[in-house]
């Protein structure tokens, strides 16, 4: 019996400005455009079997056998591929990361834009990056913007073949630095997928939705422009902003813990002493520290001194979803 099979490798991202709920949950169609750096050390890789002599789909992750919701949603993303290819074949998915889950770092981003990579390529599909990102944020929102390396921006089209990433700029434009303060590694209570669903709730979102465009035309033009200080003010200012629309929908989700603050507090006085260091942070109570390679070191060791930082992790810009092998007869 013949079996397709391909590895993809991709990274994760971190978002300067974010999304943070859909107009279509069951198609991930994100409410606002987002902006984000791919991520060059925190990576999945994933191989993608297809195999007539399966029962089903089969998922491991981090050499664990995987049921469940996850292997559901995995399942679930397949089927779009298998359908665009004309077939049904079950699939065993092996998929690794190079980073620690539940560190603060989305490993849906990276694992769904690995995971389209992989099956699409298995199944003989040729697809433009266009489609692969639109195919990616089906699994993922955030993974439509891993499947380009460097700068990227998810636009949300009201339908599905609209709703995709762009790259704004390449890797080597741009080096930043993405310094993770992990101050907690415990699993959090409410998820991207049911936090999504919770943003109308809030009586605040309607003014962050009105905001965005204006964050996202200085944003961008700040990275064209490599200008940290503006890029890290409109960054600081949205993830505030989410986090506020976070805390005030119902039920309230309040990511932050003691740490998060701690952490927050230190990067603005930082800044007070001349470093050029700004914070953001996603559905979680770990802050992401984007600085600049000169001063990389300098945050590092600060962050490593203060007590409330268990770990820190550290990324700089990466390259978009490769193909590793592709075992197609
Ligand atoms: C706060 O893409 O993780 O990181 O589609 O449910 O997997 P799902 O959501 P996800 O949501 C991202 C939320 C965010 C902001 C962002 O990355 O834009």
């Amino acid at each position: 019996m013949t079996t397709y099979a391909a590895t993809a490798c991709a990274g994760a991202n971190i978002a300067f400005i974010k999304y943070w709920g859909n107009l279509d949950e069951a198609l991930r169609l994100p409410l606002t455009n987002s902006l984000s750096m791919t991520l060059d050390t925190t990576v999945t890789i994933t191989t993608v079997v297809f195999d007539p002599a399966l029962q089903g789909d089969q998922l491991t992750l981090n050499e664990e056998a995987i049921v469940g919701p996850a292997l559901e949603r995995v399942s679930t993303h397949l089927d779009h591929l298998r359908r665009l290819a004309g077939v049904t074949l079950p699939a065993h998915v092996t998929s690794r990361n190079t980073f620690p889950t539940g560190a603060g770092i989305a490993s849906s981003a990276s694992a769904f834009a690995a995971l389209t990579m992989a099956a699409a390529a298995a199944l003989g599909l040729d697809l433009s990056p266009k489609e692969l990102s639109a195919l990616a944020r089906l699994g993922s929102g955030s993974a439509a913007r891993s499947i380009f390396g460097g700068y990227a921006e998810l636009i949300a089209g009201a339908r599905h073949e609209d709703a995709y990433a762009v790259q704004i700029a390449p890797p080597d434009h741009w080096p930043l630095v993405d310094i993770v303060a992990v101050v907690s590694r415990e699993h959090k209570a409410v998820g991207s997928t049911g936090g999504h669903a919770l943003a109308h709730t809030s009586p605040l979102n309607p003014a962050r939705l009105a905001h965005v465009h204006t964050a996202l035309a200085r944003a961008r033009s700040a990275i064209l422009a490599r200008d940290i200080e503006t890029l890290g003010e409109v960054m600081e200012l949205d993830a505030l902003t989410m986090h506020a629309v976070m805390m005030t929908s119902r039920p309230s989700l309040l990511y932050w813990l003691p740490g998060t603050m701690a952490v927050m507090h230190a990067v603005r006085s930082w800044r007070q002493e001349g470093i050029p260091a700004y914070f953001t942070i996603d559905a979680g109570p770990n802050v992401h520290v984007i600085t600049l390679p000169d001063y990389a070191t300098e945050v590092q060791a600060r962050l490593r001194a203060m007590p409330e930082v268990k770990e820190i992790i550290t990324c700089q810009t990466g390259k978009g979803a490769i193909l590793l092998g592709d075992e197609r007869p």
